[in-house]
């Protein structure tokens, strides 16, 4: 099979990238190594920034965002047992969209069928091969039957433990790392959310964050142990957690139910660089990841796709490979805002275990700093909303 961009995997990043790309008229192939169904049966974040939703609707996908997502206006930060608003409207004139990324994942497989472009589901065993040439091939077994794909360029969007970084040679690359002491156990249920809009909560027990998926379903996560298991945490255990995490007024508000969903994620913070290794580029979690407490990953992923579909669209109308020698920088700029920002948010909200008397004061001087003093509050709302393209 001959195609332009061969993209290694169906998560957002590369079906969003497969849309930007046909969208222009560059012929692509997915390439995914898991069924259609189980990349759907994935919960993952669901925080979309306005210049994310905006790029949806520029790639033809954002209609169903803008009819169901919940607009906040708003977030709070808890602490102390006190509440306290960051308004995003007022502070940045934007908002951001309650919208789970499952849903943006099928709404773009749905416009992917729709216009015919192919996606090989259940591809085991994906290698890439002479992506230091300008003809990098891709091969695979599907069915027992071994497939190639010959290409110009190869997309990795196959997330953290996808093969295209792995296929780097390691003195090409330089990795940044940050794993932290503690992990997020993350409930879904049937239960009206806690509050219209998400609270992000600093306790002495640990992080705790109430979201939703919508006005009937909680998306709530609580700062666990790295070694706990789901199996530790049957659901009433959870609910008690979380009312001890919360102020009174949120804690009742709580309606427990049984969980639909529950899982635990470590928490980590890694950027690799460059993003670009001869003919193979990388993007979304394949290149970076940054713990969830900024919801900036799905937002990340979208921007990386984006510039890597600006610049294969000018290499396929002008020839220049300007945009394409520029995307790892322009990509990494963003990035690493995002790193800064998501490390801040988790090194504030979050009981670090091996923390000092003084390291607990300094972070509680820092939320009241954040509490008393518009600019702060400013400067979170500007990070938290996200950048325009
Ligand atoms: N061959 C083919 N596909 C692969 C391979 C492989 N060797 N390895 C991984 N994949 C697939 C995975 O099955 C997955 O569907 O690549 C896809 C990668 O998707 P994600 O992990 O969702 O990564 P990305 O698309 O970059 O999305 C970033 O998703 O994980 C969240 O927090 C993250 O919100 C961020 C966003
Ligand atoms: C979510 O709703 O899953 C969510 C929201 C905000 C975050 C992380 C996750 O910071």
């Amino acid at each position: 099979m001959r195609t332009q961009v061969a993209i290694i995997g169906a998560g957002p990043s590369g079906l969003l990238l497969g849309q930007l790309l046909h969208n222009q008229g560059i012929a692509n192939v997915i390439l995914e190594q898991r069924s259609g169904e189980y990349v759907l049966s994935r919960i993952r974040a669901g925080l979309i920034e306005a210049g994310t939703a905006d790029l949806l609707d520029r790639a033809g996908v954002g209609a169903r965002l803008r009819r169901e997502g919940l607009r906040h206006e708003g977030i709070e930060i808890n602490f102390d047992g006190k509440r306290q608003r960051i308004d995003l409207q007022k502070l940045t004139g934007k908002i951001i969209t309650v919208y789970g990324q499952t849903e943006i994942t099928h709404d773009l497989m749905e416009a992917r069928s729709t216009a015919g472009v192919p996606t090989i589901y259940e591809a085991a065993g994906a290698s890439l091969h002479d992506i230091a040439t300008d003809q990098p091939r891709v091969r695979y077994h599907k069915d027992g039957v071994e497939g190639e794909i010959v290409c110009d360029f190869i997309a990795g969007c196959d997330g953290f433990h996808g093969v295209s970084r792995q296929t780097i040679p390691e003195a090409a690359l330089r990795h940044y790392e940050r794993v932290y002491p503690f992990g997020w156990l993350g409930v879904l249920s049937e239960t009206p959310p806690i509050s219209p809009e998400l609270i992000y909560v600093s306790h002495q027990r640990g992080f705790a964050l109430c979201s939703m998926r919508s006005f009937t379903r909680s998306r709530v996560y609580i700062q666990c142990r790295l070694d706990d298991h789901v199996e530790d945490w049957p659901d009433e255990r959870f609910w008690g957690e979380l009312k001890l995490r919360l102020d009174p007024q949120s804690a009742s508000a709580i309606v427990t139910g049984s969980s639909i969903e529950k899982s635990i994620a470590p928490l980590r913070s890694f950027v690799a660089e460059p993003m670009r290794f001869g003919r193979l580029f990388l993007a979304g979690d394949a290149a970076h990841i940054v713990p969830p407490t900024g919801a900036k990953g799905l937002n990340l992923a979208a921007s990386d796709v984006y510039y890597l579909s600006q610049a294969f669209a000018e290499f396929y109308d002008t020839g220049s490979s300007a945009g394409l020698d520029g995307y790892s920088d322009r990509a990494l700029a963003r990035v690493w805002q995002a790193e800064r920002f998501s490390w801040w948010m988790t090194r504030l909200l979050h009981r670090f275990p091996e923390d000092s008397g003084f390291d607990r004061r300094i972070q509680r001087a820092e939320l009241e700093f954040l509490a008393s003093s518009q600019s702060a509050q400013a400067a979170l709302a500007e990070n938290y909303v996200g950048l325009p393209y």
